[in-house]
């Protein structure tokens, strides 16, 4: 089987040398990769700047902006049987890019922000047979938000995990499925986690 993976953050550049992001590691996505690798199946990685070893035998496609992740997935998609996407995807950008440096007024500054393009429901809309796998990064409401989002991008499964997880080794998830059923849960490092999820993924959607 062939699977693209989603991973780490995603920048949006206020000018050349400012951007926004967030914190993730990019350790869930690294340890799916490395699962499915371990289980014989080839992996595209589309991966957001991390610090972390890129997982050997995978194709890296190695991006900073939610609009490169995008078109590098919609590339690659097509010849994969599914997607993993745990990518903290940045939801909002500047409306410009100014080139150069933003310089000091003396005063606040307001910058006009619109959402970026969301990845896994485009790929979603396009997934024909192809399955997909969406995580859910909730604060409240965490099985109500994670089944909406499924729907919304529609996913076959969700991982639902909470803001702890970003930046952090261990991961403490639930895996919940297109009737809102909670199917799994899984606790432990992020490789444990993974191991479990490709292990579900294959037997159940593969
Ligand atoms: N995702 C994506 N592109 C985006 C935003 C999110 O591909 N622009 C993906 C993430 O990789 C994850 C899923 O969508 O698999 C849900 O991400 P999450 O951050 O939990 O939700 P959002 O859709 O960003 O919604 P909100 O921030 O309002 O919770």
């Amino acid at each position: 089987m062939r699977v693209l993976i989603t991973a780490g953050p995603t920048r949006e550049y206020l000018d050349d040398v400012r951007y926004l992001s967030n914190s993730s590691s990019g350790r869930m996505g690294y340890a799916v990769a490395e699962s499915l690798i371990a289980a014989g199946h080839e992996v595209v990685l589309v991966s957001g700047p991390v610090e972390i070893p890129i997982p050997s035998g995978c194709k890296i496609h190695q991006v900073e902006t939610t609009s490169e992740m995008r078109d590098a997935c919609v590339n690659h998609f097509p010849n994969c049987d599914g997607v993993i996407a745990a990518a903290a995807v940045c939801d909002y950008k500047p409306r410009e890019r100014i080139q150069g440096k933003i310089a000091k007024t003396g005063d606040g500054i307001s910058i006009e922000m619109i959402e970026t393009d969301d990845v896994l429901a485009e790929l979603g809309r396009t997934k024909d047979q192809r399955w997909v796998v969406g995580f859910a990064l909730e604060a409240e409401n965490q099985r109500a938000n994670a089944l909406q989002k499924l729907r919304a991008k529609n996913c076959d499964v969700v991982v639902l995990n909470s803001p702890t997880a970003i930046g952090s080794d261990t991961n403490q998830v639930e895996l919940i499925d297109r009737n809102g059923d909670v199917v799994a849960e899984w606790s432990g490092s992020k490789q444990d986690v993974a191991d479990r999820l490709v292990q579900w993924t294959l037997q159940n959607l593969g």
